[in-house]
């Protein structure tokens, strides 16, 4: 959470950094702020709320810096407010700071500046860390960048910080541990960002910064060191990202654009693996480790929110087709409890950002005790990415829109790849039902473009249920997930109240919710449980509750008994979630836009989760 960008180099640094922290607000958007390296020295401008109220307010300013930092907000201390808005300043008004992460002991360190006399302006935990730097810089260090690392090394918890100093206006000292930062080399020019989308446009050379590392930047010169003071070179990558995946591209929203993608995200997460007409599955980040994944005693599945859907999904596809035990794990709790992981465990971490903090020190844990960690991450270079032992990517592209759609998608996409690929070589699926699922998935791209011609008739649906108070989402089997997932999907984006629950559970306690005005999505394709499924549409429809039935295209049964039908192509029960939550993520959009909502932004969230 929370965007930063800086600047060093020959250009306006200013309208650098704005379009940075556009690019970034999908990580925050309470307040934003930049500090400018002026002729007159540093200029501080910050703003409560978004990016476009900032760039509102210094219109007709005249903005000459060469360098600067930038910082879009995702509040952690302190409620959104100018006040609180990122870059703080140091007591001598010399130093300013952007920060991304939060200091655990900020509190103590607090305490210690407080008697030395030191006052506060925020209640920010960046403002504390900024005069602690400062106290030692004027105490106890030659210079800056030593006290940046005397300070870091009591510091606890996460961080990136970006630090711009006025007595050396092209030189700016960034750290990081725990929270994302990318530095793209340019000619004479240096730009340093949470991701790679501010930097794209400029230069497709980009070093990631690691854990405890912290860089000098200026102009000509990028200096890597460790929080020891030895100097580390720096591994300089290629981008792999074009400019057009991370603009709208005629769509109305991130989050429209994301969904209509996903005929395209799909096939690409399949393009150079599955071969329909060869039969096969070729992985190049499973095949190494094949043998691991066959002799698995038990796969825990760590993940949040969407992604940890996807890993329930999971769950039910690497039982039914290897036999392995399969667990799914909230990050955040698994983290905090004592789980038992025994050799031959093997984590598959889920995320799509790669950067979330929770599952990040969960698989950390997990390594420590011996586990083999698998990522299944949507962005390259990534935290999660790099700490896993072996991993596949999802190539979904950049995922904007703050609800997760098309990364949902790659995700369930590369893990039914690989379940199969160990159902086959263990020999727990047999070569007809192997060669079958090849082909249902292989037809997924083009099934999913069919529903999405659904549009014009789930936008008057959402118009008819904007109104309503709760929504229940039941499934049973793959679908369940999908039920959890159509809800999280509808409540992030309209903040009407949604619960998604096992179908037959609904008796256990939900049923008490259902009158008139409950709309009860249903998400009831034809699989093993369907005359179930039918039951517990009856059971609504005798109380007088709205049925919205996300069925198989034909389902005449199903079809009688709802108010209204989402149908999706007919498919194999397995891969249907993969098309079954498509006329969800719409159903969402519709309702939250019908609402007038920043679909793409919605209230308190954030897109890259880097707190804990
Ligand atoms: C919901 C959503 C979140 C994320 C969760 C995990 O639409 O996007 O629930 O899925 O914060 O994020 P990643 O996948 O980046 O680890």
């Amino acid at each position: 959470m929370c965007g930063i960008v800086a600047y060093t180099g020959q250009r306006e640094a200013y309208p650098v950094i704005l379009k940075g922290l556009k690019r970034l607000e999908y990580r925050g958007y309470d307040s934003a702020g930049v500090a400018l390296s002026e002729g007159i020295g540093l200029s501080v401008y910050k703003k409560k709320g978004k990016v476009s109220q900032l760039e509102e307010s210094l219109i007709g300013k005249q903005l000459n810096a060469l360098s600067g930092i930038g910082h879009t907000r995702w509040a952690t201390h302190g409620e959104p407010s100018d006040r609180n808005a990122h870059p703080h300043r140091s007591s001598n008004g010399k130093l300013a700071l952007v920060h991304n992460g939060i200091i655990e002991n900020y509190a103590s360190l607090k305490r210690e500046l407080v008697n030395k006399g030191y006052s506060f302006e925020s209640d920010t935990d960046t403002e504390v860390l900024l005069k602690f730097i400062e106290d030692i810089f004027n105490h106890q260090s030659e210079s800056l960048e030593e006290a940046v690392r005397i300070a870091l090394r009591r510091v606890v918890g996460a961080y990136v910080i970006i630090l711009l100093n006025e007595d050396e206006p092209g030189t700016l000292i960034a750290a990081r541990k725990g929270s994302p930062l990318v530095i793209g080399i340019g000619k004479g020019e240096h730009f340093l960002a949470s991701d790679a989308s501010p930097i794209i446009e400029y230069t497709k050379e980009v070093v990631y910064i690691n854990d405890y590392e912290i860089a000098i930047v200026k102009p000509e010169e990028l200096i890597l060191k460790n929080l020891g003071n030895d100097k580390v070179t720096p591994f300089i990558t290629q981008l792999d990202m074009e400019l057009a995946a991370i603009e709208k591209g005629g769509y109305t929203h991130f989050m429209l654009k994301e969904i209509f993608e996903q005929p395209t995200t799909v096939f690409d997460c399949l393009r150079g693996r599955l071969d329909a007409k060869e039969g096969t599955i070729t992985m190049g980040g499973v095949d190494p480790h094949l043998d691991k994944l066959t002799n698995a005693n038990r796969i825990i599945m760590l993940a949040c929110g969407t992604s940890w859907h996807a890993g329930l999904v999971a769950e039910y596809v690497f039982e039914e087709l290897c036999r392995i035990p399969v667990e799914v794990e909230y990050a955040s709790e698994f983290r905090y409890r004592n789980p038992v992981i025994k050799e031959g465990d093997i984590i598959m971490a889920i995320s799509q950002s790669g950067e979330t903090a929770d599952t990040l020190v969960a698989m950390d844990m997990a390594k420590k005790q011996g586990a083999f960690l698998f990522g299944v991450v949507n962005v390259v270079g990534s935290s999660i990415s790099r700490m896993s032992h072996a991993g596949t990517y999802t190539h979904a592209g950049p995922e904007i829109g703050v609800a997760s759609t098309k990364a949902f998608t790659a995700q369930l996409t590369v893990l039914m790849m690989i379940a199969m690929k160990v159902a086959y070589a263990k020999g727990t699926i047999d070569q007809k039902r192997y060669l079958h699922l090849i082909r249902e998935l292989d037809s997924v791209p083009g099934k999913i473009e069919v529903i999405l011609e659904t549009n014009e008739q789930l936008k008057k649906i959402a118009e008819r249920y904007k109104d309503a108070r709760d929504f229940l989402y039941l499934g049973r089997g793959y679908n369940f997930p999908i039920a959890l997932e159509g809800a999280l999907k509808l409540k992030e984006i309209s903040y009407i109240h949604a619960e998604g629950y096992p179908a037959a559970e609904m008796k256990h306690g939900p049923i008490a919710l259902v009158e008139e005005k409950l709309p009860v999505v249903f998400v009831a394709t034809k699989d093993a449980y369907h005359d179930k499924i039918i039951s517990n549409a009856q059971e609504i429809k005798a109380r007088k509750g709205k049925v919205l039935a996300v069925i198989s295209e034909g389902d005449d049964a199903f079809a009688s008994l709802a108010d209204e039908t989402l149908p999706v192509p007919v498919a194999d029960e397995l891969i249907a979630p993969l098309l079954t939550v498509i006329p969800l993520q719409l159903l969402a959009y519709y309702i939250g836009n019908a609402k007038g909502l920043d679909v793409d932004k919605p209230r308190n969230l954030a897109k890259s989760v880097t707190v804990e």
